[in-house]
């Protein structure tokens, strides 16, 4: 018993690229967001208001986002760390902000170098101001299933840091397998864990691939209603916190298993492709989707 119809948010150009060494030119990122809305892509996280001695990746962002030929229906989403990030990234236009915490102490302090409760702290204002202002507000929540430093990570975590993130007045969260290492039953303990603070809808899943269990838990997802999805177009990514992290799941196998599946998503796996095909070129190397491999292939 499946949702009818899925949403992706393809988080290729902000979660994809971010890590990567070489600059990217923006030119080639705007490019890349334009293929993914000709592709049907309804959600997509384009980049990050963050410290670019931290993310030097990100440092173009105000040029993305004022160089992006918007589409009616499209939602552009942006990290906002702080109230810096936020103020910078106003004058951007973008329709969603994201703040971004972690189950995990030790993630949250190499990430974004504060506590969890600290990160709260921070996260309040800019969560009020962007609500003020009608831009809406989601809540990304790192490692709910295992981290890097701090091993596995107990549901009653992913509880805790949802409650705080409702409590401030987020209004949807993502729950992320940052490093890859979950199942599906431990994603799904992760999921349930959060829905004890936010409705079925409001509840996204955030998989990376780095133990090959993204597909088998975007089922597990699915199987307890999940409809909202993040992964990134080419599988593109690698948290830079998150030492030895792959990237996201590939938006093209997410797509072709809920084509499998009959659920409905709106997107082109064609266009997709070659979208991913255009990012993998100019990285100069082959695709992670397995999908876009076997496909071109034929
Ligand atoms: P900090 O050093 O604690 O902040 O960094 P600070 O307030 O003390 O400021 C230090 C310096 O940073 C100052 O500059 C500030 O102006 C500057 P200086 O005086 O040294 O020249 N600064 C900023 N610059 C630009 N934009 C800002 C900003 N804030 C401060 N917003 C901070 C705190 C959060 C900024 C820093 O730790 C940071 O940028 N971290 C990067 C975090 C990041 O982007 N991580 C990757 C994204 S999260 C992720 O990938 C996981 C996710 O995909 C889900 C998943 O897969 O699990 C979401
Ligand atoms: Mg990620």
């Amino acid at each position: 018993n499946y949702p009818a119809r899925v949403k992706i948010i393809d988080v290729g150009p902000r979660d994809g690229l971010q890590n990567e060494k070489q600059p990217v030119p923006a030119a080639v990122k705007i490019a890349l967001v334009h293929k993914l809305q000709e592709a049907g892509l309804k959600e997509i996280e384009v980049t990050s208001y963050v410290s670019p001695k931290w993310v030097p990746q990100m440092a173009d962002n105000a040029e993305v986002m004022a160089g992006i030929t918007r589409a009616s229906g499209v939602l552009y989403s942006v990290l906002t760390p702080n109230l810096k990030g936020f103020e910078a990234a106003v004058a951007s236009r973008p329709d969603e902000i994201v703040v971004f915490g972690a189950a995990s102490e030790a993630f949250s302090q190499k990430n974004i170098n504060c506590s969890i409760a600290e990160s709260i702290e921070r996260f309040a204002p800019v969560v009020e101001a962007a609500l003020a202002q009608g831009i809406a507000v989601r809540g990304a929540m790192s490692c709910t299933v295992g981290c890097p430093y701090e091993g596995e990570i107990a549901p009653e975590r992913v509880s805790y840091l949802a409650r705080l993130m409702k409590g401030i007045g987020v209004q949807r969260v993502d729950v992320a397998d940052t490093i890859g290492v979950g199942t599906p039953v431990k994603v799904q303990k992760a999921l349930e864990a959060t829905l004890a603070h936010f409705p079925i809808d409001a509840i996204s899943g955030h998989f990376h691939d780095t133990y090959g269990q993204a597909l088998s838990n975007t089922l597990a997802a699915l199987q307890l209603g999940v409809w909202n999805f993040q992964s990134s177009v080419a599988g593109l990514g690698g948290c830079p916190y998150a030492k030895g992290a792959t990237g996201n799941v590939a938006t093209e196998d997410v797509v072709y298993l809920l084509q499998g599946l009959g659920i409905e998503t709106g997107i082109d796996l064609d266009k997709l492709i070659d979208a991913g095909q255009f990012i993998s070129e100019h990285l100069g190397r082959p695709t992670q989707s397995r999908v876009a491999k076997a496909l071109l292939a034929k």
